[in-house]
């Protein structure tokens, strides 16, 4: 595994994430087992970073992880937890119960970091980040992150945060550079924001993309590993795919040790009309 090292944190390139894990926008009991099974393997496997939110199966997810955690007696030192504040929780009192109930439901004590999921036009900034600087005082959450966030939001949220922004987690992949074209991207590689890239792999064509496909074979790999290594080779980026199968789980975590060549990066570059 290749890691990246920012703000005193050693981060692994690929980590897991837990959406639709124990349901989409609502819980989904009928995937329990298979969520809990995919829990479970992702950590025998040596993923260390799990990201998830209350979002996610409205906070479903986040309570199979803190069982599966708690199950496996993984020391949660040695773990690396991302959750979300929803939009609708923005205001200062919600960002607070938010995190509470987000702790609460995966039985710990504290977070690694905490990010706003969406930006919320109706809340000031101002105040999301005072509760986020409170919380991150008061040992609650380490490290503090934006998702979807545009240029002008993420400048002024590194603005109001007290400790250095950790993240913009955007959706980034072969095809998808709209966070290219807003200049948000290489914002973040140059000044020390985390690029975590979402949606990696689930786009069409990936399969049967001639090109992808030759490289995946070059490197005895395949072509959602090397997708995934497009984005692990870029300084300041990881990203978090998920699966329910071990074994796509043990291709993702390996896809992290492969490294492209110049003229690879170059030809993948120019792969999507970008
Ligand atoms: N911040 C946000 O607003 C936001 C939005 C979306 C996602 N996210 C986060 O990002 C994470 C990843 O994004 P995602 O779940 O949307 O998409 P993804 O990880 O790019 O793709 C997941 C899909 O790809 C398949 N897959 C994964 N690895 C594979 C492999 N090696 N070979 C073949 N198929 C593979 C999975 O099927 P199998 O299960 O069959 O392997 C699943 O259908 C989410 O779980 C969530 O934590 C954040």
């Amino acid at each position: 595994m290749k890691f990246e090292n920012i703000h005193g944190v050693q981060i692994p390139k690929i980590g897991f994430g837990t959406w639709r894990i124990g349901g989409k926008r609502s819980v989904d009991n009928s995937l329990d087992e298979i969520s809990m099974q995919a829990l479970q393997s992702a950590l025998a496997l040596g993923y260390t970073h799990f990201d998830t939110a209350e979002f996610y199966a409205l906070g479903h997810a986040e309570e199979l992880l803190g069982n599966a955690i708690l199950n496996s007696k993984i020391s949660r030192d040695s773990l690396f937890i991302t959750s979300k504040v929803w939009l609708d929780h923005l205001k200062y009192d919600s960002v607070l119960k938010a995190c509470e109930g987000s702790l609460r439901r995966l039985k710990m004590e504290s977070l690694d970091l905490y990010l706003i999921h969406w930006p919320n036009k109706l809340i000031k900034l101002e105040e999301t980040f005072k509760a986020l600087n409170q919380l991150v005082r008061e040992g609650k959450i380490k490290h503090v992150g934006v998702s979807n966030f545009n240029l002008k939001d993420l400048k002024k949220s590194k603005y109001l945060c007290e400790t250095p922004l950790f993240t913009n987690q955007v959706p980034y992949s072969l095809p998808e550079n709209k966070y290219v074209k807003k200049g948000v991207v290489d914002y973040c590689k140059q000044n020390d924001v985390l690029v975590t890239a979402y949606t990696p792999v689930k786009f069409r064509n990936l399969t049967v993309n001639k090109t992808l496909k030759s490289i995946a074979e070059a490197h005895g790999a395949t072509p959602f590993q090397i997708a995934l290594a497009w984005l692990t080779n870029q300084p300041r980026v990881i990203t978090i795919p998920m699966s329910f199968d071990p074994q796509h789980q043990k291709e993702n975590l390996e896809a992290a040790d492969i490294d492209l060549t110049a003229d690879e990066t170059q030809t993948l570059n120019q792969l999507y009309p970008r």
